[in-house]
This record gives C-alpha cells, sequence and structure tokens, in this order.
C-alpha cells in the first residue's frame, strides 16, 4: 500500500513519518495472539481467563432501573457541559460517609467521562515542554503518555517488593525535582494490589510542599480495599492544599462501560481541570450522572463488589499458594500480583514474565499479563466469568490442576 499525500504530517508524538508502520508487537496484542493459538491447538481446553481487567458483572438492577427512567427525562437531553449538581452533590456526600473526606460540591468536584479521561485531562494543567511527572511503575500510563505529548518527561518511579510498592521519594535526582511538575500515584495500586497508609501519604505531602509538586492520586480502585477502611488521600490533613484525587464509578459499582468518575479535591486545580475538560467534551450524558448519582448513594454496591472480588482473590491466593506461587493476598484491587516463576522443574527457564505469560497461555491456556517493569511478575485478575459461586471453585480447582502439573521453581 502506498503512504498517503498526509503520511509525512504525522504529529512526533505519534511517530512523525513512521507512524502506522512499526513492526513492535505490544503485549495486549501477543497475549491475544496466544490466546486465539491456544484456542486453535486446544479446542477441547478451556480458556481460563485471569487476563481480563474489567468486571465481569453487569451494573445493579436498581441502577439500570434508574438509568431506564433517566433516559426519557427530556430534561437530560443536552450537553451536560461541567456536569449536573447532583452527581456532584452525590459524589460529595460519598466522599463524607466513605472517606471522611469534605468536600464542596459546587467548587471542590467535577465529573468526567471515566477517569482515564481526567488522567488524559490533567496533565494539560501543568506540562509545558520539558517539564517532569514522576510516575510509579509498573502502572496505568495514561497521565504520563499526555505528559509526552506535551513535551514533558517522565521520570519511573519503581515499585518493588524491597520498597514495599511505595516510591522511594528521596531517590528523586536534584535536577530532575528542579523541573518536576507533578506526582501522579494510585493507591490502591494497579497492578500490585498495594494500599497506602496515612504515614506514606503523609510524607506526600510534605514532599509535595517542599518541592512545590502538584500531586494527582488516582484512586480508581479505592472501594476494593480489603485491608481495613479504603483510605482517601484527601482525608490526610494538607493534602487538599497539594492536589486531588480522581474517582471511578467502574470498578467499584460494576459501570465501567457506563464511563463515569469524579476529581475532587484542591479547588484551584479542579477549576483548571473544568477549563481544560470543557474545551475537550461536553459532559457525560445527564441520565448517566444521575444514575451514577443513585449508585453513589447505595451503600450496598460497592459492599457487594467488594466480598465477591475478596472472595476470589483468597481463593485464588490459596490455589496459587498449594501450587509453589509465593503470593498473598492483596491489600487491594482485583488484581493478585505475584512473583513469575524462574522455570519449571523440567529445566524450561523463563527469562521474562512475559516468557512465562506466553508459556501459560499456549501450553496450558492459563491467561495471565505479564509486568516486566520492576522485576519479572504475572498480574492473576479475578474478573473471570463464573456466574455461580459453584462455577468459581470449578475454575480454581481447574487452575490448581492444571499448575500443580508444571511445577513452578521459584
Ligand atoms: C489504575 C487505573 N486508573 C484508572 C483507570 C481508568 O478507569 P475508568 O476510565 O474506567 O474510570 C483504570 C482502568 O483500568 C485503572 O486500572
Amino acid at each position: 500500500m502506498s503512504d498517503p499525500y498526509f503520511q509525512s504530517k504525522f504529529s512526533d508524538r505519534i511517530g512523525g513519518a513512521n507512524y502506522g508502520k512499526g513492526t513492535a508487537i505490544y503485549k495486549f496484542e501477543k497475549i491475544k495472539r496466544a490466546k486465539r493459538k491456544a484456542l486453535a491447538d486446544h479446542p477441547d481446553r478451556k480458556l481460563i481467563d485471569f487476563g481480563i481487567g474489567e468486571n465481569d458483572e453487569m451494573a445493579p438492577p436498581q441502577v439500570r432501573a434508574r438509568m431506564a427512567e433517566e433516559i426519557n427525562q427530556p430534561g437530560n437531553r443536552g450537553y451536560a457541559d461541567n456536569g449536573v449538581a447532583a452527581y456532584k452533590e452525590a459524589a460529595a456526600r460519598f466522599m463524607h460517609r466513605n472517606l471522611g473526606v469534605e468536600i464542596d460540591p459546587v467548587t471542590e468536584v467535577n465529573h468526567c467521562i471515566g477517569s482515564k479521561t481526567a488522567l488524559a485531562i490533567l496533565p494539560a494543567a501543568f506540562i509545558n515542554p520539558g517539564d517532569v511527572t514522576l510516575m510509579t511503575v509498573p502502572g496505568y500510563p495514561v497521565a504520563g503518555t499526555h505528559t509526552k505529548y506535551y513535551g514533558g518527561s517522565v521520570y519511573a518511579l519503581p515499585l518493588t517488593a524491597e520498597n514495599d510498592f511505595l516510591p522511594d521519594l528521596n531517590s528523586v535526582p536534584a535536577d530532575v525535582l528542579r523541573r518536576t511538575k507533578m506526582l501522579v500515584l494510585c493507591y490502591p495500586n494497579s497492578p500490585t494490589g498495594k494500599v497506602a497508609n496515612v504515614d506514606f501519604y503523609k510524607r506526600v505531602i510534605d514532599f509535595a510542599q517542599k518541592h512545590q509538586i502538584v500531586v494527582v492520586q488516582d484512586a480508581a480502585h479505592i472501594m476494593l480495599t480489603y485491608d481495613g477502611a479504603p483510605l482517601s488521600f484527601l482525608s490526610v490533613p494538607g493534602a487538599k492544599e497539594v492536589g486531588v484525587e480522581v474517582h471511578s464509578m467502574s470498578k467499584g459499582f460494576h459501570m465501567i462501560g457506563w464511563r463515569l468518575g469524579w476529581v475532587c479535591g484542591n479547588e484551584r486545580i479542579v477549576q483548571a481541570f473544568g477549563d481544560l475538560k470543557d474545551n475537550c467534551d461536553s459532559g457525560q450524558f445527564i441520565a448517566i450522572q444521575k444514575a451514577g448519582a443513585a449508585a453513589l448513594d447505595d451503600e450496598s454496591i460497592p459492599q457487594q463488589v467488594r466480598i465477591r472480588y475478596e472472595r476470589r482473590l483468597k481463593k485464588l491466593v490459596e490455589v496459587l499458594t498449594r501450587c509453589g506461587f509465593q503470593c498473598k493476598m492483596p491489600g487491594g484491587t482485583y488484581f493478585l500480583y505475584t512473583r513469575t516463576p524462574k522455570g519449571l522443574a523440567d529445566g524450561t527457564v523463563f527469562e521474562t514474565a512475559e516468557a512465562c505469560s506466553q508459556y501459560l497461555i499456549t501450553q496450558h491456556s492459563i491467561v495471565t499479563v505479564p509486568w516486566d517493569d520492576a522485576g519479572a511478575y504475572l498480574r492473576f485478575s479475578v474478573t473471570y466469568e463464573a456466574p455461580t459461586e459453584a462455577e468459581e471453585d470449578a475454575l480454581m480447582a481447574d487452575t490448581e490442576s492444571r499448575l500443580k502439573k508444571i511445577q513452578p521453581v521459584f
């Protein structure tokens, strides 16, 4: 195929004139290909999919019923712009009830079309060419990608077992700190499952004040917290002076496809977010916001979601432990992040988590997501499809019998 006349016109941020010509195959595409191969080679063997990072349930019936009512209201038909008061008020009530955080629903919160878009927009508020964003790795990369789009760069803070999956803020060199505008955190952490504590957040606030850095804390998984009560960054004194927290309806409310979340915290940052957002979208459909508000007011929803994934994670930890993995219950998220075996009893060696993941998919039809950013780890997501607990148990038994045969060596 010959190049279109505009081939040389693509922006540098997506590869310039080379856009669309790369041959690199990305992680999730490799997983997809391996899945296709496993299905073709072993059509009778069930694929056990721990790879999908999406809730396996629909939004609860009461939320869908509310949506069905709201969709017929003429008043909900127009542009929502920077959001309706009903949703912001519900978000403020939720922050108060569940997280002990006081939020002014008029000035300190705005909705977003999923937290992904908020993380994509926020760098525009701070990043000029040459500026730096500090980001934990492994992690959700969106704020970093947009930092680079604006001519900034990302300084990676590795999350390792040795630092208890909390970034070492003292490790950032002085010349990087001078150029740093944002620190992006994510707790409960995806993919490591680590939850933050008050002490860590206090250090973050001191660090931000000292070096005049803005903190963006991604709380997408916050209602999936198993180690005690969920902890908001904003509940720690001083946090509102240094940053914002980004919340999502996706994980904790089974509303992943509805595309709804909110940004809250520092008033001036929320204002900047709103100004930028206004130039990116015209707000989420008001019916979705109103159904979202009803969901936020219903305590039972995040409670049931948490019970479901906590139960599944506990079962998975037991199974993997019996198969030789060294893992423990994560503090939060629906992910279990565990060290990759170095190889197998038969002498097979895995140089990387990716090699192990490919082996598990193609040879045993078990799908995981590999992470090689800070040590070799596999991520098992417990969002697999198993509508009943009996099916859940059967899937666990099947996983155990397949993994026991391979005799992993650590
Ligand atoms: C850590 C983290 N942050 C943010 C998001 C984006 O979530 P959403 O845009 O559905 O709110 C995800 C989704 O996978 C995530 O894992």
